[in-house]
């Protein structure tokens, strides 16, 4: 062995290396030279058998000859990994089941959607099926169909968002009761959750954009003590068994008799609490028997159809169930607070 032969040995490595077209090939090169019985290895064995005077320069040779033929392996190895193809081994073989799982955070209903649900679900059971309206209503459906008159103050600016002179945002559900009745002959017995939008300002208690319930219920013999009894076993199925349920005179354009009603106060049992400003009871909203105007815009004829109407806020009912103070806590969703809230 001389300083000529670790020369050529070192051409002809990096030629093969050069003309290695695959990872399989390179590394077929490496083990051919560097490998624990590779030519590398094997000169530095022998280089004790060369004349001690060109030792050192063939050692220093041997260790230039591999330190480029590893750099250059190298870069080769490198390049071949940026240029692999996708691994292609099955999802079975790249399951790892000692891996941690992925932890999801566990999510709730929202107490709106979770009470909107409840009331649908109760008065499913009277047979009531799920209605919808559009958001943006027109002035007929949302005032004029309700008998609500021309210069009533909630058509006011102050009140309604008008997005045009015809068009607005719903103030309430009770425009679905005109849709319904204009598309479908009696019976009818429809129960229209939905948002309304109002131009309140935001407090405690009131919210530019809630959620009401409207409920319907038109046949040839439908009386007041239908709607109490129906309102009074909603009251029972959603409150509990104890609660009691009061009926107000009150004024609504679109039903007459008109109605308010209060739920008694759960908190206190009716004894009086913050929650219900002392007075034992909770409004809840109001209802009545569908004024003979209304029918007559949808087409029915008074003479001989009746039928019981109500309006609920939803939110109302959620701050009431879950003893929510502040109706602003329902739309921040904060998802630590409505964790504790529903658990
Ligand atoms: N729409 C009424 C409101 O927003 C609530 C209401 C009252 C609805 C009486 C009704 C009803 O259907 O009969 O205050």
């Amino acid at each position: 062995m001389d300083l000529e032969s670790v020369k050529k040995k070192r051409e002809s490595a990096l030629a093969e290396l050069a003309a290695a077209d695959n990872a399989a090939a390179i590394e077929a090169v490496r083990v051919r030279y560097l490998g624990r019985n590779g030519l590398i290895p094997a000169l530095m064995k022998n280089l004790k058998n060369v004349a001690v005077a060109e030792r050192p320069a063939v050692g220093r040779e041997i260790n230039a000859f591999k330190k480029t033929l590893s750099t250059h392996l190298r870069e080769r190895q490198a390049a071949q990994t940026a240029t692999r193809p996708p691994a292609t081994a099955s999802a079975e073989s790249m399951f790892d089941s000692s891996l941690p799982g992925a932890w999801r955070q566990p999510g709730s209903r929202h107490p709106v959607n979770r009470v909107i649900e409840d009331v649908v679900d109760i008065f499913a059971t009277l047979g009531f099926t799920v209605a919808d309206g559009p958001d943006i209503e027109t002035e007929h459906h949302n005032f004029d169909a309700l008998n609500t008159p021309a210069d009533h103050p909630s058509r006011d600016i102050q009140d309604t968002f008008w997005l045009d002179d015809r068009y607005l945002l719903r103030t309430q559900t009770s425009p679905v009761q005109i849709r319904v009745m204009e598309r479908q002959k009696p019976p009818v017995r429809i129960i229209a959750p939905g948002r309304c939008y109002r131009r309140d300002a935001t407090d405690a208690t009131h919210s530019a954009n809630f959620h009401q319930v409207e409920g319907l219920y038109v046949d040839q013999r439908v009386s007041l003590a239908d709607l109490k009894g129906d309102i009074a076993y909603f009251a029972r199925r959603l409150m509990g068994p104890d609660v009691k349920v009061r009926f107000r005179p009150h004024f609504f354009p679109f039903t007459e008799p008109s109605v308010e009603y209060d739920f008694s106060c759960h908190r206190c049992k009716g004894q009086g609490c913050r929650l219900c400003k002392n007075s034992g009871w909770i409004e809840i909203s109001g209802a009545g028997m569908v004024h003979p105007q209304v029918f007559r815009a949808v087409g029915y004829d008074p003479e001989c159809v009746c039928g019981y109407a109500f309006g609920m806020g939803i939110e109302r009912i959620a701050m009431i169930k879950y003893g929510i103070e502040d109706i602003r806590l329902l739309y921040e969703n904060d998802v630590r607070w409505l964790e504790q809230l529903i658990g």
